[in-house]
């Protein structure tokens, strides 16, 4: 890598960052984690989302990922909000009075209590309520959308949530974890086909994939163990989908180095504050493992727990440096959306990791940028950076 190389990114590529509404609005009480993981207020975004969106125009961002919350539009069964439907039209209008073009999550991770009640993503009747909501979504607000994304990180949902049992369910059950996958990729395809119906759109999925790599590269376990684990967590519910897509949105955290038959065995050079390594070059992998699907790519989720700023500057470069590499290797990359514009409540974790570019001080619910922000900022400005 020779420095002081120019590194440019294609024309009309989105810069931007992310967020999900249970992590940063406040006030939802009446979703299936609002009672088991309470968020409170949270970063109380739902009523000071113009001064977040002022961040975003200041930081030279021109894409912005966010979620609408099931639990708040439709309360009950069938029984829409108009007020809440009401509040999402005037946040996109606000997004879209900035220029910045708008990914919208249908489901980041929470559901409303009325759902959870009737089992779930378990309930085979699952894709018929999720795509009624989603139905009603193109309706209102058809034309103010960019990028629609059904359902975020289906894997690591159904995993924590009935697999390990680290979420509200506690469940650890494979025939529920496959029957919520399951449910999930009906309910995307619903979605897809019934949106093509009605409008001129983009629908993708919010995908977590991981770059898997042998311990050993001479075991012929820890190969079989990476391939089997690259084809599960990556390739699994993709290739369900494939058909489905108008572009994969990728989100990227983990790089997992496995060691037959102890499980991952990674070196830690360099973690982040909730012990995830940070690994920048395992995106450039797992980028050209979805070169094959053919398909535009946006990075939908990218970001690093980094209280005191100090990684999180080089974390950014990194990425975009493997990133860019990717893209000269034929990969149809054309955004990246860092996780996340401000610091949030991390689901089980609750407060404590800080992803954001943006700091959030929870008791006066003040706003200050990092440092780390400005450098961003500017690599958004000049969509490039010298390397
Ligand atoms: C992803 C989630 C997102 C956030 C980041 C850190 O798995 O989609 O909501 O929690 O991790």
């Amino acid at each position: 890598m020779r420095m002081g190389e120019i590194l440019k990114f294609p024309p009309g590529f989105l810069w931007g960052s992310a967020t999900s509404a249970y992590q940063v609005e406040g006030g939802i009480e009446n979703s299936d984690w609002s009672k088991g993981y309470r968020a409170g207020l949270a970063c109380d975004h739902y009523n000071r989302y113009e001064e977040d969106f002022d961040l975003l125009q200041k930081l030279n961002q021109n894409g912005y990922r966010f979620s609408i919350e099931w639990s708040r539009v439709e309360p009950e069964s069938g029984l829409f909000d108009e007020q809440e439907l009401e509040h999402y039209r005037r946040i996109l209008f606000s997004l879209r009075r900035r220029n910045i073009q708008t990914f919208v999550t249908l489901h980041h991770f929470t559901s409303p209590d009325w759902f959870a009640k009737a089992g779930g993503w378990t309930n085979a009747k699952a894709p018929y309520y999720f795509s009624r909501f989603a139905e009603r979504l193109l309706e209102e607000y058809k034309g103010l959308v960019d990028f629609w994304i059904t359902i975020n990180e289906p894997m690591i949902y159904a995993a924590k949530g009935y697999l390990d049992g680290t979420w509200l369910t506690r469940k650890k059950n494979p025939i529920l974890f496959l029957k919520v996958l399951h449910n999930q990729t009906l309910a995307h395809k619903k979605i897809y086909e019934l949106f093509h119906k009605k409008a001129e759109v983009r629908v993708g999925i919010a995908k977590n994939n991981q770059f898997f790599e042998s311990y050993n590269r001479k075991s012929f376990l820890d190969r079989a163990v990476v391939k089997l684990a690259d084809y599960f967590m990556n390739r699994w519910f993709l290739n369900r989908i494939a058909g489905h897509l108008d572009f994969i949105g990728f989100n990227y955290y983990f790089y997992q180095k496995i060691a037959f038959p102890r499980g991952t065995r990674n070196e830690n050079k360099k973690i982040s504050d909730i012990g995830w390594e940070v690994y920048p070059e395992g995106i450039y992998h797992v980028l050209s493992g979805l070169k094959k699907y053919q398909k535009t790519v946006y990075v939908t989720e990218n970001g690093v727990a980094d209280n005191r700023d100090l990684l999180r500057r080089d974390f950014i470069r990194g990425h975009l440096y493997w990133i860019h590499k990717a893209i000269q290797g034929g990969v149809d990359v054309r955004g990246y959306l860092h996780w996340s514009l401000i610091d949030n409540f991390e689901w089980e974790k609750g407060f404590e990791p800080r992803f954001g570019l943006v700091e959030v001080d929870y008791k006066a619910l003040e706003r200050k940028i990092r440092p780390s922000a400005y450098y961003y900022s500017e690599i958004c400005r000049n969509n490039g950076f010298e390397h």
